[in-house]
């Protein structure tokens, strides 16, 4: 057993769920957040006892009750160990403007998914470099390659650089950073026309995030990219 304490954003499902169940098993205290309380306080509710995990409702792009939320876990617990930045969205996109998403959801898309863990990583940062912790940010595979007309795709381009910049300020302070970057992944996320195509389950990616936690301190597993067998790219 471990009394590291486990941020994860958006674990109230899909793969923030898998890593909290995960997590628990693996013996860690859990900060759980999401903007929805009732899947969120049942699954801290199934997965541990009350003493061991904080749940909350945050929206990732609120500064305010982000960094609200380290200093409480710092002042209940004295210490955070491991943070996951994983809360995002996805709707479908095109340019040429046939179908998908009204331009006036982009915002929330774009705002959900690089301010969000953007401001994930500069609330608990400061908390991390005391226990010399570890960030993981959930990208995708969508963050490496071509997706014509995909807005999602670019917001995870964007996940890609964040870790990269993030990586290179934190040298020298002890601190990993592991960006994780599925292919496609069984949850309630993937789009309607992606239904049939091969996926991975959620657990599959929590054992994932699982191995890079679990390495001695001074290895640091800077990308995990996990595709479910079949998928192009
Ligand atoms: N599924 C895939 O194929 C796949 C592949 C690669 C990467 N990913 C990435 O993996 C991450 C998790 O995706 P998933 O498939 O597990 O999605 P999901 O099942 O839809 O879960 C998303 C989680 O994020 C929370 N969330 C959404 N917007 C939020 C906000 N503004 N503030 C706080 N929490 C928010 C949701 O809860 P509330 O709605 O209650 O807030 C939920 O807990 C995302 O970053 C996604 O882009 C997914």
């Amino acid at each position: 057993m471990t009394d590291k304490v486990f941020l994860i954003t958006g674990a109230s499902r899909g793969i923030g769920a898998a890593v909290a169940r995960r997590a628990a098993a693996a013996g860690y205290r859990l900060v759980l957040t999401a903007r929805s309380p009732g899947p969120l306080h049942a699954l801290a509710a199934e997965l541990t006892s009350e003493d061991r995990v904080i749940a909350r409702t945050v929206d990732v792009t609120d500064w305010t009750a982000l960094s609200g939320l380290v200093a409480d876990v710092e002042r209940t617990w004295g210490r955070l160990d491991v943070v996951l930045a994983n809360a995002g969205a996805s709707v479908v996109t095109s340019f040429l403007g046939d179908g998908g998403a009204p331009p006036e959801e982009w915002r929330d898309l774009v705002l959900t998914n690089v301010y969000g863990p953007a401001l994930t990583a500069r609330a608990t940062i400061p908390a991390l470099r005391r226990t010399s912790g570890h960030l993981l940010l959930t990208g995708s595979a969508a963050g490496r390659g071509i997706r014509p007309g995909n807005l999602y795709a670019a917001t995870k381009w964007a996940v890609t650089g964040l870790a990269q910049a993030i990586r290179a300020e934190l040298v020298g302070t002890g601190i990993r950073v592991t960006l994780l970057q599925p292919g496609l992944v069984d949850t309630g996320a993937i789009p309607e026309h992606r239904r049939g195509d091969p996926k991975l389950d959620p657990d599959d990616v929590a054992a994932a995030v699982l191995y890079a936690v679990g390495q001695p301190p001074h290895v640091d597993v800077n990308e995990i990219i996990v595709r479910p067998i079949g998928q192009q790219n």
